[in-house]
Parts: C-alpha cells; sequence; structure tokens
C-alpha cells in the first residue's frame, strides 16, 4: 500500500493556515504518496478544493484520517483530533510540546509518532524545514504593519507645504527572526529604527538593517543558537538601560522569547508610566505571557494613555503565504524519508532525532522531558 497522507480543515480558534497547499500536494504525490484532505481545509488559505490536482477530498476529520500513515498539522491537535489519529500514524506539525501533558499523554496512549517542529535543530541543513523562522517572519512582518497602522504618527519622515514631519521613532526588542522582519518591516516604511538583543551576534544583525543597537552591557547567550533566561541582576541592569529607550519611542514592539519558557517580562509598569502620551505597545509574545507588564493575550488595554496591543497568531493574518512556505517547511522535512511511496526515516538523523517528540507510546525529546516531567506515557 502507498503511503497515505492526510490533511484536516484546522479546527483552533484564530487558524487560518493549512498544511498542505496545491503545489506541495503535487510532489508528494510525484513521490508515489496518496493523499486525502477534508473538504474546504484550505479556503481560508483561499485554495478551493479543485486546486488540490490529485488530492482525494473526503467529508469530516474521521474520513480525512482513517487508515492514514502521515497526518501534517499546523497546530497542535485538540483531544477530539487525536482520537481520530489511527494507532501508531506520525504526526507532524507545531505541536506545542512544552503546554501540556494531557496532549502528550493523549498521543502516546494511540502511539503516534509525533514531530514538533519547534523542536527542529537550528542548524544550516535544516534552514529549508525550519517553520518556525518561516513562520516568524510572517508574524515580525505583521507586527510591523500592526504598529504602522495603529501609530498615531507618519512613520516616514515627510516634507509638506505645511512643515517638515520628523519619523516615528520604532523601539524593538528581541532581534530574532521576528524582531529582525519587524525591523525591516518599520525601516522600509521610514520610521527611526532602534532594537535590542540580548544574543551578541544580534549587534551585527540590526546594524545590517540599518538600525541602531542599543547597547545595554547585557549578554546572555544560552545553547542551540538562544537566549538563556536573564539573572536577576542582569534584569535590572537591563531595565535601566532600557527604560531611557522605552521613554523616547513613540512605538515599542517586543518580540523577546526563551524557549520552554515564559516570556521575559521586560517592558515594566514604571517605564509604561514614563512613556510618551499615546505611544503603542505591539507585543509579539502575548502568546506566552508577554514582554510588557500589562499586555493581555488578544486584547487592546490602554494604560497612561499608552496603547498596549498583545495580538495572537499573527501568521494567520496572512495565511496564504503563511501556508505556502509552512507546507514548503514539511515537505522538505519529509521528502528526504519517502522513498517509492514508503516512509522510512532514519532515526539516528539529527534533524529526525532533534524533532521527535513522541515515539511506540513514550515521550522522548530530553529537553521537553526536562521541562515537562516523565509521567506522560499513554498508560499513565
Ligand atoms: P526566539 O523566538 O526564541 O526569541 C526571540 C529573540 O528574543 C531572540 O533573538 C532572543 O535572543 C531574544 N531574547 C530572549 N530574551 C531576551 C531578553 N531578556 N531581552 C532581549 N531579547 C531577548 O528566537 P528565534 O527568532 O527563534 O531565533 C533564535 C536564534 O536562532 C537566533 O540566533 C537566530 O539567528 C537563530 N536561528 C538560526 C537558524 C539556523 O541556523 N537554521 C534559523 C533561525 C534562527
Amino acid at each position: 500500500m502507498p503511503l497515505t497522507i492526510a490533511v484536516s480543515r484546522e479546527r483552533a480558534a484564530g487558524e487560518s493556515r493549512v498544511a498542505l497547499v496545491p503545489e506541495t500536494a503535487k510532489k508528494f504525490i510525484a513521490l508515489g504518496a496518496q493523499l486525502r484532505m477534508e473538504q474546504s481545509a484550505g479556503i481560508q488559505s483561499h485554495w478551493l478544493d479543485t486546486d488540490y490536482t490529485g488530492v482525494t477530498m473526503v467529508d469530516g476529520i474521521v474520513d480525512a484520517y482513517r487508515n492514514a500513515d502521515l497526518i501534517l498539522r499546523v497546530a497542535a491537535p485538540s483531544p477530539e483530533e487525536i482520537a481520530a489519529m489511527p494507532i501508531g500514524a506520525v504526526l507532524i506539525g507545531l505541536l506545542k510540546p512544552f503546554e501540556s501533558k494531557e496532549r502528550l499523554a493523549a498521543l502516546n496512549a494511540r502511539k503516534i509518532t509525533a514531530f514538533a517542529l519547534e523542536l527542529l535543530p537550528r542548524i544550516s541543513r535544516a534552514q529549508s524545514m525550519d517553520a518556525l523562522s518561516s513562520q516568524s517572519s510572517c508574524a515580525g512582518y505583521q507586527c510591523g504593519l500592526i504598529a504602522a497602522a495603529r501609530c498615531t504618527k507618519f512613520f516616514p519622515m515627510l516634507t509638506t507645504a505645511a512643515g517638515t514631519i520628523r519619523p516615528a521613532r520604532v523601539l524593538v526588542i528581541g532581534a530574532g527572526v521576528a524582531g529582525l522582519q519587524a525591523i525591516a518591516t518599520c525601516k522600509r516604511l521610514g520610521a527611526m529604527v532602534e532594537a535590542y538583543d540580548v544574543r551578541a551576534a544580534a549587534r551585527e544583525q540590526i546594524e545590517s538593517l540599518g538600525a541602531k543597537f542599543v547597547d545595554t552591557g547585557v549578554s546572555a547567550d544560552g545553547v542551540g543558537g538562544y537566549a538563556r533566561e536573564l539573572t536577576a541582576e542582569e534584569k535590572a541592569a537591563q531595565a535601566e538601560k532600557l527604560a531611557k529607550a522605552v521613554e523616547l519611542a513613540d512605538v515599542v514592539i517586543t518580540t523577546a522569547a526563551v524557549p520552554g519558557k515564559k516570556a521575559p517580562v521586560i517592558v515594566t509598569v514604571d517605564m509604561i508610566k514614563r512613556m510618551k502620551y499615546g505611544a503603542l505597545i505591539v507585543d509579539m509574545a502575548a502568546e506566552s505571557g508577554g514582554n510588557c507588564a500589562l499586555t493581555q493575550a488578544g486584547e487592546h488595554v490602554v494604560a497612561n494613555d499608552v496603547n498596549i496591543h498583545g495580538p495572537l497568531n499573527l501568521p494567520s493574518r496572512m495565511p496564504t503565504h503563511a501556508s505556502e512556505l509552512f507546507a514548503k517547511n514539511l515537505y522538505n522535512f519529509l521528502s528526504p524519508w519517502i522513498q517509492d511511496g514508503q516512509l522510512r526515516f532514519d532515526w539516528d538523523d539529527e534533524v529526525v532525532a532533534g524533532t521527535l517528540l513522541c515515539r511506540d507510546g513514550a515521550s522522548v525529546h530530553p529537553g521537553v522531558k526536562k521541562v515537562m516531567g516523565d509521567g506522560h506515557g499513554g498508560n499513565t
């Protein structure tokens, strides 16, 4: 039997992406796979069922997942969605591995071999599979656009008959993939941009985009190219230096994250009190607790006449390109292991092993086990 790949409609609130686009469907079929998709799964990303040439469309998730070998998803599955998965199927997506012990237990109870793309090693060979990066690029771009749309000032300098308008001043905190894209977007719109990150390498990247680096003297490189959590002393030193830049900014965009941890609170209530009236904060870390002390996930709050936005799932605001990139990431991860219509992983491969969350009824990723504990086997 050829490999059967299944895709369902994403059911999470606010999710409008899809894990398969017509272009990648064609490529999987060329590798000998058989594709089954829930009707209208691509509609929110603006692909019609008829665009998916060669894919069998079925009514409902149960029919889509029936006897599937491999399930492609964007968002982590709900208990009902896991219940529809065949025992022993392979699952890949953004599975939020640090979020829920119950989800891990449910996956293990059905002996799902699960790959969480958040765990993908950040090595050169894996760049084309890096869904965190592709989706962070979308998120950072959207952050820049939200900032420009909500700001009460022009972003660019304008010379008008009435006089000259000074450009808006934007501060970006956290210059990873999303932060750099936010910087680039705000620069393209003409703002004066400053940025800050705790990783030493970020300075050069910030400056290469034409933004000014805010030097707090705090450097905190962690493992795997990520930042580590700051000590209390480092946090105090950072706050003291950043406060001035926050005070002068018309817009503060925050994207700081530490994998597996709650987002660090960087913009304090005290800093907000010293911001300009009418200033704006766009907090991209809202989903993981927020980089701003007053952020409320998914809400717009006003404090001291400062507008604080905590938007959620930013890539879903541009589902066509976000899905296209995501689907290509999935194809690039899976295609080396599909031969003659069969899926055969090399379990010792660094990328396969590094991304593997669960296998044979147990959670296997050491980083996840360390944070979530060992007690989420299928029988616990
Ligand atoms: P992320 O989403 O985990 O974090 C966003 C940013 O927040 C990071 O730049 C981090 O340094 C910063 N941050 C954390 N705590 C902070 C604090 N207290 N104050 C200020 N900033 C803080 O990061 P992302 O975007 O996933 O990238 C992480 C790293 O991985 C970067 O070095 C990036 O260049 C690298 N990377 C490597 C790739 C590859 O080689 N394949 C692909 C993509 C990213």
